[in-house]
C-alpha cells in the first residue's frame, strides 16, 4: 500500500482509471482464450444444429438484462465523473439492452410462425444487424470523445438533463428501427430466405464487422487506456467473432455459427458488469482500509489534544499558584515586618498604632486577592439575589466615584424597563468596580465612562462560537471607555488570572478574571471589545430571571447596624486554635460571652449540658465527619431556639450541594472584620 500521507484520492471510475499492468495481462488472456475458441469453432460454423426454442429468449433476456445493468453502472459513473464520452457508452448500452426485446418477439416460430409486431421472416435478422452496426458506433464515438479531452457536464442539472436526452435517443433509436424492420420491411433487403442468410447478408455483415475493427482500432490506438477503455476492447473483440461466426461465415440459423456467435456476444453483455463487480470489491477493501486508517489518526488527534490540554492546564497551574506567591510574599513581608516593629515596640501605643494599621492594609489586600481568585474560581460563597441591577449600580455611584477620582466622569444609561437578574450582589458590585477603574487606568488623561443597562436577546447565530452560552434572554451590562484599548495580544489574555501589562504593585491581573467568574457564576457570560487607541467595552450577559426583584436596603439602614454589640453568650466552633484563639478574643470585645469547642462533638456536649447559649458560631468545614451546617441542625434538635452563623474561609458556590447547607442559614465569609462580624451576628441573633 501507498504511504497515506503522501497518496492523492485514487481514481474511483473505471472510465478515467489507469488500466494495470494485472488488468492488462487479464484482458490479454481473455482475448487470447477468446481467439483459441474462435479458430477452433470456424471450421464447424456451418455444421447444422437442431433448432432449441428456448435458446432465444434465454439469450435476449440475459443480453438485454447484462446490458442493462452495464448501462446503469456507466451512468452512475456519468453522474460521477461527469464524463460525455460514459454517457454515450451507457446511451450504447441502453440500446443494445432495449433492441433486444424487439428481437425476441419478432423471431419467427417463437411467439407466433412469424413473430409478432407485424413482423416478417427476416424482421429479427435485420434487428440484430443493426444491433451489431450500432453498438460500435456508440464506442467509435466514446472513444472520440475520451480522445478530446475532458468534455463534461457543468452542474448536477445539467448531467440529469443530459442522461435523460441519452435515454430518450436510445428509445426513439430502437423504436425506429424497430419501425423500420416491421413496418418498414419492403424497403429492406432480403437477408434471410427460409431461414438461411442470402448473400445480401454477407454485404450488410461485412460492413458491420468492419465497425468493430474500426471501434477497435480507435479504442486501441490511445495511447494510455483506462480500465474501462481496456475491457471495451476485450468486449469488442468478442463482438466481432459474434459477427464472424453468426452472420459472416456460417450458412443461416441454427448452425454452430449462430449458437456460438451468440455465446460470444453473451460473453461481450457480461464483460463490464463482471468489472464493475470485481472493482466495486476492490474499493470496497480500500474503502475498510482508509476507515481503519482514519480511526487510528482520529485516536491519535484526540490523544495530542489530551496531551496538549494537559500540558496548557499545568501551565496555567503553574502561572497561578506563581502569580499567588509573589503577591502573598509581599502581603505578609508588609504583615511580618509590622508585626516584628509592633513586638519591639515596647509601649509605643502611637507607633504600635500606626505599625498595626499598615499591616491591616496589606492583610485586606490579601483578603481582596483571595475573594478574586475565590470569585474567579467560583468558590466563592454565592448568595444570589433577584435584584435590578440599575438600583445596584446607582447604590454604588458614590463609592465608584470616590475610587476613580474627579478626573473622569461617569454616565449611566440605565434602561427603565431593566428585568430582573439573579446575581450575588456582592460580586456584582466588585465586577463593576473592576471594570470602571481598569478603565479609569486606560484613560491616563482622565475622560468618561459610559455603564449602560439594557434587556437583549442572545440569539443562537451570536453565540455559535461559544457552546456554552445559552441563547435567551439577558440583561446586558456595559462599560465603556475612550481609553488605550488592548492589543489583540492582550485581549486574547486579559482574562487570565495574575495576567497584567500594568507595573508591579499596580495591578495583579485579577480584576477581569473576578468578573469573568461573576459572569459564569451567574450563569451568563463577558465579551470584550477594545480597539487600540480608540477605547474598550466590556459587555455582562447576565440571564433574566422571572422572579420578582428584592427591594434593597439603603446604605443607611444597614449602616445603623455596623458597630452593633451584644451581651449574649456565644458557642464558638472552629478547629484551627489560632483562628479560635481570635475569634474568642473579638467576641469578648464585642461585649458577647464565649464558650469555645475544637468539633462537633465537643460543642454538642456543651449543648446538651444546661449553660445558656443565644448562638453557634461554627466553621463549615470542621474535622470528625460532621460539617457545619450538619453540626447546626443536630444542634436544633437539641435546642429547637439556638440562633446559628456559620462561616467559611473555602467555601464553594455549591457549598449547600457539597455540604448540605440548607439555603436560610446565615453566613459570613472568612476572614472577616470585626465590624463585620458584629453586624451578621446582631443580625443571626435578632432572627
Ligand atoms: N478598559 C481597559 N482598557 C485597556 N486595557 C484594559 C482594560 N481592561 C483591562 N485591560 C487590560 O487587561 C489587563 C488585565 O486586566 P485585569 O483587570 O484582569 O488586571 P489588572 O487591571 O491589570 O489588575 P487588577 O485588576 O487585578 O488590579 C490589564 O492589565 C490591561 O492591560
Ligand atoms: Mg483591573
Amino acid at each position: 500500500m501507498n504511504d497515506p500521507s503522501t497518496s492523492r484520492t485514487p481514481d474511483v471510475y473505471l472510465a478515467t482509471m489507469p488500466a494495470t499492468l494485472v488488468a492488462k495481462r487479464c484482458a490479454l488472456a481473455t482475448c487470447i482464450v477468446l481467439f483459441g475458441g474462435f479458430f477452433a469453432l470456424v471450421p464447424f460454423a456451418r455444421v447444422p444444429l437442431p433448432r432449441i426454442e428456448a435458446f432465444i429468449p434465454i439469450y435476449d433476456s440475459t443480453f438485454a438484462l447484462n446490458n442493462l445493468l452495464t448501462a446503469g453502472g456507466l451512468a452512475v459513473g456519468f453522474r460521477r465523473s461527469r464524463l460525455f464520452a460514459v454517457l454515450v457508452l451507457a446511451g450504447g448500452y441502453l440500446f443494445t439492452s432495449l433492441i433486444a426485446l424487439p428481437h425476441m418477439v419478432t423471431f419467427p416460430g417463437l411467439l407466433s410462425s412469424t413473430g409478432l409486431l407485424g413482423a416478417g421472416p427476416q424482421t429479427s435478422a435485420w434487428l440484430d444487424a443493426f444491433r451489431h452496426g450500432a453498438f460500435p458506433v456508440f464506442v467509435i464515438y466514446y472513444a472520440l470523445l475520451k480522445r478530446r479531452g475532458t468534455a463534461s457536464a457543468q452542474s448536477q442539472a445539467d448531467v440529469r438533463a443530459r442522461a435523460r436526452l441519452a435515454a430518450v435517443g436510445a428509445i426513439a433509436g430502437v423504436t425506429f428501427l424497430t419501425l423500420l424492420a416491421t413496418a418498414g420491411q419492403q424497403l429492406l433487403p432480403q437477408i434471410v430466405n427460409d431461414g438461411n442468410y442470402t448473400t445480401t447478408m454477407v454485404a450488410v455483415s461485412v460492413p458491420v464487422l468492419l465497425l468493430s475493427f474500426i471501434a477497435l482500432a480507435v479504442l486501441g490506438s490511445r495511447r494510455q487506456h483506462s480500465a474501462l477503455d481496456l475491457w471495451m476492447m476485450v468486449v469488442l473483440c468478442a463482438w466481432a467473432f459474434d459477427v464472424t461466426l453468426s452472420t459472416v461465415i456460417n450458412t443461416g440459423r441454427f448452425d454452430i455459427g449462430f449458437y456460438s456467435g451468440r455465446l460470444y456476444g453473451m460473453f461481450a453483455a457480461s464483460v463490464v458488469p463482471i468489472v464493475l463487480i470485481v472493482e466495486a470489491a476492490r474499493l470496497y477493501g480500500q474503502l475498510d482500509e482508509a476507515r481503519a486508517i482514519s480511526e487510528e489518526r482520529n485516536a491519535e488527534l484526540a490523544r495530542s489534544r489530551e496531551e496538549l490540554a494537559q500540558a496548557q492546564r499545568l501551565e496555567a497551574i503553574g502561572q497561578l499558584t506563581g502569580g499567588v506567591a509573589h503577591d502573598f510574599n509581599n502581603l505578609l513581608t508588609v504583615v511580618i515586618g509590622n508585626l516584628d516593629l509592633i513586638s519591639g515596640a515596647r509601649g509605643d501605643w502611637e507607633k504600635i498604632e500606626r505599625l498595626a494599621q499598615s499591616a491591616m492594609k496589606a492583610a485586606q489586600r490579601g483578603e481582596h486577592l483571595v475573594r478574586q481568585l475565590l470569585t474567579y474560581a467560583r468558590r466563592q460563597i454565592n448568595h444570589p439575589q433577584t435584584v435590578n441591577l440599575n438600583q445596584l449600580i446607582t447604590n454604588i455611584e458614590n463609592l465608584m466615584h470616590r475610587v476613580i477620582g474627579e478626573q473622569i466622569e461617569v454616565v449611566s444609561m440605565l434602561s427603565p424597563v431593566l428585568a430582573p437578574v439573579r446575581i450575588d450582589q456582592a460580586q456584582f458590585e466588585t465586577a463593576i468596580l473592576n471594570l470602571v477603574i481598569n478603565s479609569r487606568d486606560a484613560m491616563a488623561g482622565g475622560g468618561r465612562i459610559t455603564i449602560e443597562t439594557q434587556n437583549v436577546t442572545v440569539d443562537r447565530q451570536q453565540v455559535a462560537a461559544d457552546p456554552e452560552v445559552i441563547p435567551g434572554p439577558y440583561v446586558m451590562v456595559a462599560v465603556s471607555d475612550a481609553g488605550a484599548g488592548m492589543t489583540p495580544a492582550v485581549l486574547a489574555r486579559a482574562f487570565d488570572p495574575f495576567f497584567t501589562t500594568k507595573e508591579v504593585g499596580k495591578g495583579s491581573g485579577l480584576g477581569l478574571s473576578q468578573v469573568y467568574g461573576f459572569a459564569k457564576t451567574a450563569g451568563g457570560y463577558v465579551k470584550i471589545y477594545s480597539e487600540l487607541g480608540i477605547g474598550t467595552t466590556v459587555k455582562l450577559y447576565l440571564p433574566q430571571s422571572s422572579d420578582w426583584p428584592i427591594l434593597l436596603k439603603t446604605s443607611v439602614e444597614t449602616a445603623s447596624l455596623q458597630s452593633a454589640s451584644g451581651r449574649e453568650t456565644i458557642l464558638v466552633v472552629e478547629d484551627d486554635e489560632d483562628v479560635l484563639a481570635v475569634t474568642a478574643e473579638s467576641l469578648r470585645e464585642l461585649g458577647y460571652q464565649v464558650v469555645t469547642a475544637v468539633n462537633a462533638a465537643q460543642a454538642l456536649e456543651i449543648l446538651k449540658g444546661d449553660q445558656p447559649i443565644d448562638l453557634l458560631f461554627s466553621d463549615v468545614i470542621i474535622p470528625g465527619g460532621t460539617n457545619g451546617a450538619q453540626l447546626a441542625v443536630t444542634a436544633r434538635h437539641v435546642r429547637p431556639d439556638l440562633k446559628v452563623l456559620l462561616t467559611s474561609g473555602y467555601t464553594a458556590a455549591a457549598l449547600s450541594l457539597e455540604h448540605g447547607l440548607p439555603d436560610n442559614l446565615n453566613v459570613v465569609g472568612k476572614p472577616y472584620q470585626r465590624d463585620e462580624l458584629a453586624k451578621k451576628l446582631r443580625l443571626a441573633i435578632a432572627e
